[in-house]
């Protein structure tokens, strides 16, 4: 981070095998390594001049689905699997991931609402994925996954972005897309998240935090700072939106950052970050 607050981009380190262990899956191991490495690269830097990079594209991160990680994740794709007709929402999807993982999971893509701002990520996505050629393009179904674009982190007016979706998602997952947006910018965002999750339906998801919750650096249109939660401001914005407070679970999750190349200063040397914690919820819908 600039003296200014602005966040700057971070050269991406090596392309590791690990890292596209997932790409492979996906296209069903039908290109080789070397192909797949080099094609991920030509779409970063595509990606790079013309989109927001957010430090998780710059770590090559969305390669990797990452919600198979939370606790509650096995329970809400059984729920999925039983019930046919339950959908889940990925709210701030981004490349789309977490939709490939939850379809390799053997979610229907039908049951799939993949949400963001704008579409650019997610048609990046396709591109990155490979969904666009041929012998990838029906293998998976994605084409059957529905898709919502627009702003969540607005004060809702007469017309929303959520309007006809009341109650109707069974799950929703939320993964790294608080603290890129302001505190205000987050309460409104719960609010949508509370009106589209049906009663009994689950949210899981996880943050960057702070040990203290403060302002960060500015949120990518300049406009006003990210915010950085604590467990109990984050619980406090949840029960404020009208979850009930024995539902919500805000924990402190000890994970490693984001591993970047050298040239980048270590977390660990960054007085910014040396503060930051990965907070990871779950709460259920009374
Ligand atoms: C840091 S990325 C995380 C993406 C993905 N969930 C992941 O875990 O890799 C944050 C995502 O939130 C989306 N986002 C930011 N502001 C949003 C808003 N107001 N409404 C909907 N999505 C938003 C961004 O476009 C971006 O895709």
């Amino acid at each position: 981070m600039d003296s200014n607050g602005n966040y700057s981009f971070v050269t991406p380190r090596e392309l590791t095998d690990e890292d596209i262990d997932f790409l492979c899956q996906w296209t069903n191991n039908i290109f080789d390594k070397i192909f797949l490495k080099d094609h991920v690269i030509k779409v970063h830097e595509e990606i790079r001049q013309r989109e927001h990079v957010y430090r998780c594209i710059s770590a090559f991160s969305y390669l990797t689905p990452k919600c198979r990680l939370h606790p509650k994740y096995q329970e809400c794709i059984e729920l999925l699997l039983q019930d046919r007709n339950a959908r889940i929402l990925d709210l701030g999807t981004c490349f789309g991931q977490e939709v490939r993982g939850l379809i390799q999971s053997g979610v229907d893509p039908s049951q799939i609402t993949a949400s963001d701002l704008l579409p650019n990520y997610w048609n990046a996505g396709k591109d990155l994925f490979l969904d666009n050629m041929e012998e990838v393009a029906n293998l998976r179904g994605l084409n059957q996954t529905q898709t919502l674009f627009g702003d969540w982190a607005t004060p809702i007016t007469c017309s929303d972005i959520t309007d006809n979706l009341e109650n109707y998602f069974d799950v929703i997952i939320c993964w790294a897309v608080f603290h890129v947006l302001s505190k205000e910018q987050v309460d409104f965002m719960i609010r949508r998240i509370f009106r589209v999750l049906k009663p009994g339906g689950i949210l899981i998801g996880s943050c960057r935090g702070a040990r203290e919750s403060k302002e960060w650096v500015k949120t990518p249109d300049s406009l006003s700072r990210r915010y950085l939660h604590n467990e109990s401001s984050l619980a406090e914005a949840f029960e404020s939106a009208g979850f009930l407070k024995e539902k919500i679970n805000v924990i402190t999750v000890e994970r490693p950052s984001i591993p970047l190349k050298d040239s980048h200063i270590p977390d660990h040397d960054d007085p910014d970050r040396q503060q930051m914690v990965h907070l990871g919820f779950s709460i259920q819908k009374e």
